[in-house]
């Protein structure tokens, strides 16, 4: 069967971008920004994804573009053996995981976003929880059913440019309430006595998040770019609009958050408890409520999609070697089957009928959201480092930059350089960091 490709260059910008730009940008970095020092951490950030995400991306794209692999394949076909199989299947295991804790804040995106269509619908329990889940879960599937192009290009070249629009009338609308200038200084004026260590760790981690590095996304996609498209301003591309969306989430929040007397320093409730009682003291609040939680379910549901196509796609690889091969629609089924069913057991961990799937004090959504972000993750973006810098031939990099970026090739060196020794020490200190060794 011939493996489907992007179609235009536009298309592999939005769909990567649209995977990439997810709750992470909208929920986490604005959050992570209010408790990080603003400016600060803006800056450290920044950094952080032109010297370290930039790079990794690249890599990532080069492997699945070069190999023309799902991550199951890429590996394999790469190393020429397959002594490197654990990472595909570590790969596999974590991004089902991560998508079953992903469902449950995406179902209470979708929770939120129809309580403020529809303000006087019942939703009390742990179980509307589940159902939104359920919309959240099938909705992604649909998307991954149509195909790469039918539909997770086409669909994300639609609402990638919504999503950039809502985001932008949000942050100009909040700009202009009285007392948001507080909250713009605290993002753009910068103190240096605020950075620290700690920053710079946290904003390490949130680049590696947010551009869903070790995730295996960005292997999958690159298989789908066409050969002749360059890797290197396919990715500035993507970094550009991630990194915009984020800066312009944190515009659109923490401001409003300053002028209705609340702090910035929330963590992870900023938007679900602190932003709806924001609006509803706002002017013209139910549209803005209902613009946001819109833009988070866009943001979140085509960052699952991606992750499932990961899932579907190693899927198809594996079977093809069996006797008797799934097709992908049955793949998809499966995957997105069991991610549900790990979503409603993490969702049903923080209700009171799930008692049971409580322990050490804490819920089944910690243990896993805990065990992927601190374990799981680092572990894999490691050994993909660690992979592609000692054990993959060099001309497989040096091919891939040589058409666009001719001789110019003292940057080879600095990658490697970066790729073999920083890398592996710096996603260590990231591990360390957020087990809270360091
Ligand atoms: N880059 C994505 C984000 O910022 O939200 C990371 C992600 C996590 C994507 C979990 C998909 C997912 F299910």
């Amino acid at each position: 069967m011939v493996k489907e490709q992007f179609n235009s260059r536009f298309g592999v910008i939005m769909a990567t971008a649209a995977g990439a730009v997810g709750l992470g940008n909208i929920w986490k970095f604005p959050y992570m920004l209010g408790q990080n020092g603003g400016a600060a951490f803006l800056v450290v950030y920044i950094v952080c994804v032109l010297l370290f995400g930039l790079p990794l991306m690249i890599t990532e794209f080069v492997m699945g573009k070069r190999s023309g692999q799902s991550v199951r394949g890429a590996y394999q076909v790469l190393a020429g053996n397959t002594h490197w199989n654990g990472i595909p299947i570590l790969t596999c295991l974590s991004v089902m995981l991560i998508i079953g804790v992903y469902l449950v804040i995406t179902g209470w995106c979708v929770k939120y976003l129809l309580l403020s269509v529809f303000p006087s619908l019942p939703m009390l329990n742990g179980w509307t929880d589940i159902l939104c889940n359920t919309i959240a879960v099938f909705i992604s599937v649909m998307v991954v059913w149509m195909g790469v192009n039918k539909g997770i290009e086409r669909l994300s070249k639609i609402f990638m440019p919504i999503l950039l629009l809502i985001v932008i009338i949000l942050a100009v609308r909040v700009a202009f309430l009285p007392g948001a200038k507080e909250g713009l200084t605290f993002l753009f004026a910068f103190d240096a006595s605020k950075l620290s260590f700690d920053v710079v760790l946290s904003a390490l981690g949130q680049c590696f998040y947010s551009l869903s590095i070790g995730m295996g996304a960005l292997i999958t996609f690159g298989s789908y770019i066409p050969k002749k498209q360059n890797v290197v301003s396919l990715v500035g591309n993507v970094i550009a609009v991630d990194t915009l969306v984020a800066v312009l989430a944190a515009c659109a929040i923490i401001p409003a958050v300053f002028a209705y007397g609340s702090s910035p320093e929330q963590g992870p409730k900023l938007v679900f408890s602190v932003l709806p009682v924001v609006f509803q003291q706002m002017p013209g609040g139910q549209v803005m409520a209902v613009l946001f939680f819109a833009l988070l379910c866009i943001a979140a549901i085509t960052s699952i999609v991606s992750l499932l196509e990961v899932l579907t796609a190693s899927l198809v690889d594996i079977s093809a070697q069996k006797k008797h091969p799934l097709t992908r629609h049955r793949a998809i089924l499966y995957t997105g089957g069991v991610c549900l069913l790990i979503s409603i057991f993490c969702a049903l961990s923080l209700t009171d009928s799930g008692n049971w799937l409580v322990w050490g004090g804490k819920t089944l959504f910690d243990h896993i959201d805990r065990l992927t972000s601190c374990y799981m993750l680092p572990l894999v973006a490691l050994s993909t480092v660690i992979f592609f810098g000692w054990f993959v031939d060099k001309n497989v990099m040096k091919e891939e930059m040589q058409p666009h970026y001719g001789s110019r090739l003292w940057t080879i060196r600095v990658y490697y350089f970066l790729i073999r020794w920083c890398f592996p020490i710096l996603i260590f200190l990231i591990a360390l960091h957020s087990i809270g060794i360091i």
